[in-house]
């Protein structure tokens, strides 16, 4: 593992409020019209690139800024208080798309992509997820058959987050087909422009207008072996390493959103007039406000201890799981009390509260549905009682 740069607290802060200032002034103004288009402008990818955003978590030898877990997570949760589409944009970059190259990869694989994939140059995406392995990610079916010096890659990828602009693919196939589930799975980077390999349309979605997921479909594409991550039969655990740190990153968004959310309905609460006062002033109100604070901060306080235990080093399956299980549902809670606190202004467009409730409806099912979490959680916890 590369060592990573220590930043001190003045960087870090700086850079937070770099984030905090883009957020309020380039994002959240064009929320409404991303979401009508279901495009994030290029001119705003470009800013994004600019600021650095898509190498946040690669090592800084490749250009990247190598930020710790925990400043990861600050970043995610200024991030989250706008359309998560924008963060979308560069979200694969720093997560699942990068970080079976980072942890795994070879030098001569981490020369050839980290640095364009810091730049934004090079937009990545994770392809786990088949038609007929969801939640059952062993189950993957793609084949990767050994010929001589490559290997051929033939099968389907469905909902890939980004697949429409990536140039590459990290794909989760089964080298070998007499062995069933994880331990026949193996991990390869495979480039956008390879004969064979095609990207459907993107989806239409009930929300997150902005973020595209497309299926990618490999025809007998040619994939030297020098491009495969790790051995043979690791391409499981890798992804699942992979997605302990990406389901940090989705609980940071949770709870960024979940505050944003607070935010708006408290400012709503506190001009709206009913019964001849603002309705803050209503107890039922409160009751629903002091709920979403306190269970946001909880959420924040999880993520946080978690990534100080990820940065040193140990690990966050158990950890990670409770984060995104408890953020993912505590923001759904949270979209749907500001809804309430709004009132018939909750469900009407212009208002945007009914936009971010149908765009944190994923986060329960994305990275592992709330059901895969209580299962990872309950099995760690199984796993340290027998010792
Ligand atoms: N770290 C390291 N190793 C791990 C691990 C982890 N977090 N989790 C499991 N493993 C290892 C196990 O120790 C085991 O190793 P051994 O064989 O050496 O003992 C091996 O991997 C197999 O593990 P399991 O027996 O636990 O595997 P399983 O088939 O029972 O499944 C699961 C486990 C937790 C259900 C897993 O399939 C899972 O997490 N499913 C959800 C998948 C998911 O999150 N999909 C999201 C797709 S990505 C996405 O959404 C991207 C997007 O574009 C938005």
């Amino acid at each position: 593992m590369e060592t990573q740069v220590a930043y001190d607290r003045e960087i870090t802060q700086e850079l937070i409020s770099v984030i905090a200032r883009f957020v309020e002034e380039k994002l959240r103004p064009i929320e409404a019209q991303v979401g009508e288009d279901d495009a994030v402008p290029e001119a705003i990818i470009n800013q994004m690139k600019e600021l650095g955003l898509f190498g946040l978590t690669v090592p800084i030898k490749y250009g990247g800024l190598d930020l710790t877990m925990e400043v990861e997570c600050l970043v995610a949760f200024e991030f989250g208080r706008t359309s998560p589409a924008f963060s979308s944009c560069f979200g694969t970059n720093v997560g699942i798309g990068s970080q079976g190259l980072i942890l795994f990869g070879s030098e001569a694989q981490k020369q050839k992509y980290l640095p364009q994939i810091a730049s934004g140059e090079l937009v990545t995406s994770f392809c786990l997820t088949e038609a007929e392995a969801g939640s059952d990610s062993a189950a993957v079916q793609t084949r990767a058959q050994r010929v001589g010096d490559h290997y051929v890659l033939t099968g389907s990828k469905r909902y890939i987050t980004n697949a429409d602009r990536a140039g590459l693919f990290t794909v989760m196939a089964r080298t070998d087909a007499d062995v069933k589930g994880a331990k026949g799975v193996t991990a390869f980077l495979v480039e956008r422009d390879s004969p064979g390999l095609s990207v459907g349309k993107p989806e239409k979605k009930m929300g997150q207008q902005g973020a595209h997921i497309c299926d990618v479909y490999f025809d007998a594409v040619k994939v030297p072996v020098e491009n495969r991550l790790g051995e043979e039969g690791a391409g499981f655990k890798l992804a699942m390493q992979v997605l302990d740190r990406g389901r940090l990153h989705i609980a940071s968004v949770c709870v960024g959103l979940a505050e944003r959310l607070i935010s708006d309905s408290l400012n709503y609460a506190l001009k709206r007039q009913q019964f001849g006062k603002p309705i803050c002033e209503h107890q039922l109100i409160q009751a629903m406000l002091a709920d979403s604070k306190t269970e946001a901060y909880a959420a924040k306080a999880m993520i946080l201890d978690a990534a100080r235990l990820k940065d040193g080093d140990q690990s966050i399956t158990l950890e990670a799981a409770a984060a995104k299980y408890y953020a993912s549902e505590m923001v759904g809670r949270v979209a749907d009390r500001a809804v309430q606190i709004l009132g018939g202004a909750g469900y009407v467009v212009d208002y945007g509260i009914e936009r971010l409730y149908r765009d944190v409806r994923i986060f329960r099912i994305y990275e592992g549905t709330s059901q895969i979490q209580q299962i990872v959680i309950a099995r760690e916890m199984i796993k340290a009682a027998k010792g």
